[in-house]
């Protein structure tokens, strides 16, 4: 059987007759490429998560707990002195990394382009919110004396237009050699009856894979390999739309590194028991991320014997990793979850249709699913006021004026102080 036979068999296996039409549609090129994905294509995991879209979800029995965490804000001078020391080695000495996950399509903020290029509204000016981060990493540089490796994962959808937005702004000053850009893997997009989305360049439409992608494709893209030739001991793994996100926290770091574990975080304290947040708990004495769609109204508004919520502690994309975690978690099959959205497609007519409402399936791997194949996890708990204003929303709760808000208050405290 020739190759394009056996990719008709395949799709008409999966009931994707009406890619087998596209597919005897085209020619040359265009062909040769539409089976090389064809072949890249895990069909039967694709048909396996859009029929647990139809199910239930299963409820297994787990045993939740309240997670250890220590407050920032709490700590004695000598261990805060202690954990910076210890951090500040690490970063010194050319073995801390610093991941952004800017694969996201970022469809809730609706801006036309990656979520890095969008510009905020600040002093006047106005920042984007790559060049926030870089200047982040820039302050950390200063201060330590070194240059920190940032790597960028992108999406195949945005990868160019982030690549063309950095080249034109020179990295916003940042050394271009330290500067490292991956793409992440991608899954199909399955409408309602199950059958694959085609993209506009008469393909089968694939979309990013969600930010637990982030392991797998730091190993595939060879980045992982390259931190170890550089002798990195450290990875910070954090999200592309925190404008007050701290990569380089000396306290986090030095934490961990006094408690002895492979992974840490940094949280905030939920802002009331119904934040739609996602907050830190132990699942049969693993770490884990507990969604609040997921964790029950008794537990949600649980206090401790200070009146503090057992589970209160957010989590905001601000993560830390031994390298060797990173191994770990980058070759341990995660979960995909499902969500129903907006996509385009090119229908039997080769019409393209701008859906008005959701019409299809994207499957995506969380990060912090990972947390739960470790034995352990060290939670710092920070301020929300100087580490988390999110652009996530156009209007409303963590949208672009909730987050100047907050950018612009936190640096008019740092500069009062200095
Ligand atoms: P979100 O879950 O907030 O998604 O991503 P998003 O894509 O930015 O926005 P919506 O939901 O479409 O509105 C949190 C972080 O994870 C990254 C995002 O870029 C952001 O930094 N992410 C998300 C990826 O890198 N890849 C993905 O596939 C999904």
């Amino acid at each position: 059987m020739d190759r394009e036979q056996e990719a008709i068999e395949l799709l008409k296996k999966y009931n994707q007759n009406h890619i087998v039409n596209l597919l005897k549609k085209l020619e040359g090129v265009e062909k040769q490429e539409l089976l090389d994905q064809i072949d890249r294509i895990d069909f039967q995991q694709i048909m396996e998560l859009y029929d647990n879209t139809k199910k239930e979800i299963e409820i297994k029995e787990n045993k939740i707990e309240s997670i250890g965490y220590l407050d920032k804000a709490k700590l004695s001078k000598e261990q805060r002195e202690e954990f910076n020391q210890l951090g500040e080695e690490i970063i010194r000495s050319g073995k801390y990394a610093v991941v952004t996950m800017a694969g996201g399509q970022g469809t809730r903020l609706g801006h036309d382009g990656p979520k890095g290029t969008f510009k905020l509204d600040v002093y006047g000016k106005g920042k984007y919110l790559f060049e926030i981060l870089k200047d982040n990493l820039a302050e950390a540089n200063e201060k330590y004396d070194t240059v920190i490796p940032w790597y960028i994962m992108t999406s195949k959808e945005n990868n160019k237009a982030t690549v063309d937005f950095l080249e034109k702004h020179n990295y916003f000053g940042y050394p271009k050699e330290a500067v490292t850009i991956f793409t992440q893997s991608e899954l199909p997009l399955v409408d309602t009856e199950g059958k694959l989305l085609i993209s506009k360049d008469m393909k089968i439409r694939e979309a990013s894979d969600g930010n637990g992608g982030t392991y797998s494709s730091l190993r595939a893209s060879g980045s992982l390999a390259d931190m170890k030739n550089k002798g990195i001991k450290w990875v910070f793994i954090g999200g592309v739309d925190n404008v007050l996100l701290k990569m380089a926290d000396v306290t986090l770091l030095g934490m961990a590194i006094d408690k002895d574990v492979q992974i840490a975080s940094k949280s905030v304290v939920k802002a009331n028991p119904h934040e739609k947040v996602g907050v830190f708990c132990k699942m049969n004495g693993h770490p884990k991320v507990i969604e609040y769609a997921e964790l029950p109204e008794n537990m949600a508004e649980e206090v401790d014997e200070n009146g503090e919520l057992k589970y209160g502690e957010s989590h905001i994309m601000c993560n830390l990793y031994t390298i060797d975690a990173i191994e770990k978690a980058s070759k341990e099959p995660l979960i995909y979850h499902s969500a129903f959205k907006k996509n385009s497609y090119i229908d039997e007519e080769g019409k393209e249709v701008i859906p008005q409402e959701p019409n299809s399936y994207k499957f995506e791997s969380f990060i912090f699913d990972a947390f739960e194949f470790f034995d352990d996890i060290a939670i710092l708990r920070g301020k929300r006021e100087d580490d988390f204003a999110p652009v996530k929303n156009k209007e409303g709760v963590d949208s672009p004026r909730t987050a100047k808000e907050l950018y612009e208050k936190y640096w008019n405290r740092q500069n009062k102080k200095n």
